[in-house]
């Protein structure tokens, strides 16, 4: 019996098409490649497609022995999700439409769903709780939302089981060095110090220096993506076992504000990282701590990777050996 891992060859799909490697599982990877990477794909079967064409789902559940599905396949950058709304809307929300027909057509029935941070916006309570109202400031989590609640209803209407992961600030890469964080424009502060330390930008800002925080800087709870997809394997057995459908936030419960991850990138690189400040970017909430209790009680998951040290270690290890990311 196969996972079909949609977006398998982006950041976090390829992290979890590797962890389904290595739990002796058999992934089908369905990927357009609009951000992912070929190369990314380690393991599994690979299909050029998209989502959003019912000839190319039909293909692979037809081709292959589908009991479960983890959906990654999804356009995830909150800028541009706020200068081109008409992408995600069609990409996220119609995608989703499109591959939950297909799971109907093909009578598969289990689904985990990778859902964000961003559906909360800026929540009065931290650490944030799965049960916090959702308020998102973007189209991006606006559509993340939008798909949690689709995803909701066709359950409610039919057999389908899901379970929705929603991030923190995923980072890090693999322990091998050969897949990581590589996206074709990036906007996320750990690959952003890295790249300039590499010398492929010429400043690194921070952008506001004047939050309600200890240092001023915004505090963020970074998750190791080896943490992440242990968590989607822990929701694939959470189902297996017949469970309800559920909602997790998945992050380490800590926070480390800009400063804090710019000092551990110096640690881990054994480089002075030398920045410049700048005016806040729009948008941006002061604090994102996740509560994982609920995760810890139900999945029975946390984190093991607890140090920010060790999360960019491993992001410039992938740095180090493919300087040119998958290119
Ligand atoms: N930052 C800088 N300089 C940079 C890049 C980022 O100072 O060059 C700061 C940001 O202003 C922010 C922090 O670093 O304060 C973290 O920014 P990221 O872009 O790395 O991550 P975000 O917290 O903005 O984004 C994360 C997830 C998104 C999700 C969002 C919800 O990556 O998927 O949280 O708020 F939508």
């Amino acid at each position: 019996m196969a996972v079909l891992v949609t977006g398998g060859a982006g950041f976090i799909g390829s992290h979890m098409v590797a962890e389904l490697i290595e739990n002796k599982m058999d992934p089908v990877v369905l990927d357009n490649l609009s951000t992912g990477n070929k190369k990314a794909v380690t393991g599994g079967r690979l299909y050029l497609g998209d989502i959003r064409n019912p000839g190319d789902l039909d293909k692979v559940f037809s081709e292959n022995d589908i009991e479960s599905v983890v959906h990654f396949a999804a356009s995830s950058i909150v800028p541009e999700s706020m200068a081109d709304p008409a992408k995600y809307y069609d990409n996220n929300i119609n995608g989703t439409l499109c591959l939950l027909k297909a799971m109907e057509r093909h009578k598969v029935g289990r689904l985990v769903f990778s859902s964000t941070a961003a559906v909360y916006g800026e929540t009065e309570r931290i650490p944030i709780t799965e049960d916090c109202p959702a308020n998102p400031k973007s189209p991006y989590g606006e559509t993340k939302l939008a798909m949690e609640r689709m995803i909701e209803w066709f359950s409610r209407a039919g057999t389908l089981k899901y379970v929705s992961l929603r991030y923190f600030n995923a980072c890090g890469a693999h322990p091998s060095g050969e897949i990581g964080e590589w996206r074709p424009f990036e906007t996320h502060l750990i690959p952003i110090i890295l790249q300039y330390l590499l010398g492929m930008r010429d400043r690194l800002y921070v952008y506001g220096t004047d939050y309600d925080t200890k240092d001023g800087t915004c505090i963020r709870d970074y998750i190791h993506v080896s943490d992440l997809v242990r968590a989607h394997t822990a929701a694939l057995k959470y189902l297996e076992g017949g469970n309800k459908p559920e909602i997790f936030n998945l992050g380490m419960g800590r926070g480390f504000s800009v400063l804090e991850i710019i000092k551990a990138a110096g640690e881990a690189t054994g480089m002075p990282v030398r920045y410049e400040t700048a005016k806040r970017r729009t948008g941006d909430p002061a604090v994102l701590i996740a509560s994982n209790e609920k995760a810890a009680k139900i999945l029975g998951w946390k984190t093991d990777i607890n140090d920010p040290v060790k999360i960019i270690s491993d992001a410039w290890n992938f740095y180090i050996r493919n300087p040119k990311g998958y290119n």
